[in-house]
């Protein structure tokens, strides 16, 4: 079953309440947090997680595209968030490891990201304990960016890894997600799909979703 998870940097923060309810057609809130360091961008941060969270039920999927992570995983889990993502460049692989530990200390769903550059091969030092991996198909830190065509080759490897060590494990790929892209990344392995751009920028977001799902 292919999860379709709207991101709300492309929505209007003036009027979020209703701009997650006009997404209610899809399974997940995706919810971009950067730190102007890790990411040339600023977005939200822990009050507006938790003010999302009062105001609807969906599973939220917190990105977190911050340096050091580990520092703000307890705040962001009490805030809400249903799952962080962190991302293997943030900080060193002991301190990664850590921030997933604290993950599990506060009940939330454990995931790493990857940008562009960083080999598949670096999830394997968690791959067993982990809920999902985050593959970037653009470069983090805007929304509305061109989808990267050689992140297919990414997305493959990382399922191929997961068949061997954690067949359980979602694959959740984010930026350039559109209609034309969707079965693509489908194909490669991708169940959790990202979509910022192509859901918030059409007038009617329930089809835009169902068009993701190939419908
Ligand atoms: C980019 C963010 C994405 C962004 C995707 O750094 O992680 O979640 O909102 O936007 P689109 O779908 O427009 O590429
Ligand atoms: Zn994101």
């Amino acid at each position: 079953m292919i999860k379709i998870a709207p991101s709300i940097l492309s929505a209007d923060f003036a009027h979020l309440s209703r701009e997650i309810r006009e997404v209610s057609a899809a399974d997940w809130l995706h919810v971009d947090v950067m730190d102007g360091a890790f990411v040339p961008n600023l977005t939200i941060g822990i009050p507006v997680v938790q003010s999302i969270r009062a105001c609807t039920d969906m599973f939220l999927d917190v990105h977190l595209m911050i340096e050091k992570p580990v520092r703000y995983i307890e705040a962001f889990a009490r805030a809400g968030a249903d799952l962080l993502s962190v991302h293997l460049e943030a900080d060193h692989p002991t301190r990664i490891a850590e921030a997933l530990k604290v993950m599990g200390d506060c009940g939330v769903k454990k995931a790493v990201a990857l940008r562009p550059i960083t080999s598949p091969n670096a999830i394997l030092p968690y791959l067993e304990e982990l809920d999902m991996v985050l593959v970037m198909t653009v470069e983090p830190g805007f929304g509305g960016q061109a989808f990267m065509e050689h992140q297919l080759e990414t997305i493959r490897q990382v399922r191929a890894l997961m068949e061997r060590y954690n067949p359980g494990c979602h694959l959740e790929v984010d930026g350039g997600i559109a209609p034309k892209t969707a079965p693509l990344v489908i194909e490669a392995g991708a169940d959790v799909l990202v979509a910022g751009s192509s859901v918030y920028g059409a007038s009617d977001r329930t089809a835009a979703i169902q068009a993701l799902r190939g419908a």
